[in-house]
């Protein structure tokens, strides 16, 4: 982890991250993209198979919802920082594709180190984590979406941090909820961006 370092010096590093052994695994580093100067940071859970393959986080299907979330909500993604809790694809074969393993504690902290530096240089005045595995890598084990979505929380005089659902369980919900799911997000995101004004 280089000290001092800004985002490209900390990406540059990421490619080369063997801090657990996902790297074996994914076929590259996923590391944040977005402007330094943003005032909200997105961070999902792992790169998902295109994310994998292309190098960049959200540019798959739960990308294509997460950018309908944000255009909903009024929020141009290229304002916004978008980044992940664990940067390696974590999968499993299944007959010819390749599913989402959800990351282990030993996995996420690993990766943490590295979502703090982006926390550190990019500074945003809101976090907002999508799903539990991201909130829970930033808050703790014992974060629940259920219970805690749309709180702020504030840690160590850092930004503050909140929590809406993961685009890929709307995806994964019934398609007859998914608008509504979708304006959840939607509402989650545009509270976010209030509270960073
Ligand atoms: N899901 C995530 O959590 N992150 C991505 O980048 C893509 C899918």
């Amino acid at each position: 982890m280089p000290k001092r370092a800004g985002l490209d010096g900390l990406r540059r590093a990421a490619a080369g991250c063997t801090a657990c052994h996902l790297h074996e695994l994914g076929t590259q580093t996923v590391f944040g993209e977005g402007p330094r100067s943003a005032r909200i940071m997105l961070v999902g859970e792992q790169p998902g198979d295109r994310e994998d393959i292309e190098g960049r986080p959200f540019v798959g299907p739960a990308g294509r919802l997460l950018d309908r979330a944000l255009d909903d909500a009024g929020i141009p993604r290229d304002d916004v920082y978008v980044t992940n809790a664990v940067k390696h694809f974590k999968w499993r074969p299944r007959g010819p594709r390749r599913i989402h393993d959800t990351p282990n504690e030993r996995e996420m902290a690993a990766c943490r180190p590295w979502l703090r530096a982006e926390i550190r240089v990019v500074d945003p005045l809101v976090v907002v984590c999508l799903g539990a595995t991201a909130a829970r890598s930033l808050l703790g084990r014992d974060f629940r979406l259920t219970r805690h979505r749309g709180e702020l929380f504030q840690l160590d005089g850092g930004p503050r941090i909140t929590a809406t659902l993961h685009p890929s369980a709307i995806l994964r919900g019934p398609p007859e909820r998914r608008a509504e799911l979708l304006a959840g997000v939607a509402d989650d995101l545009r509270a976010a961006a209030a509270a960073a004004r």
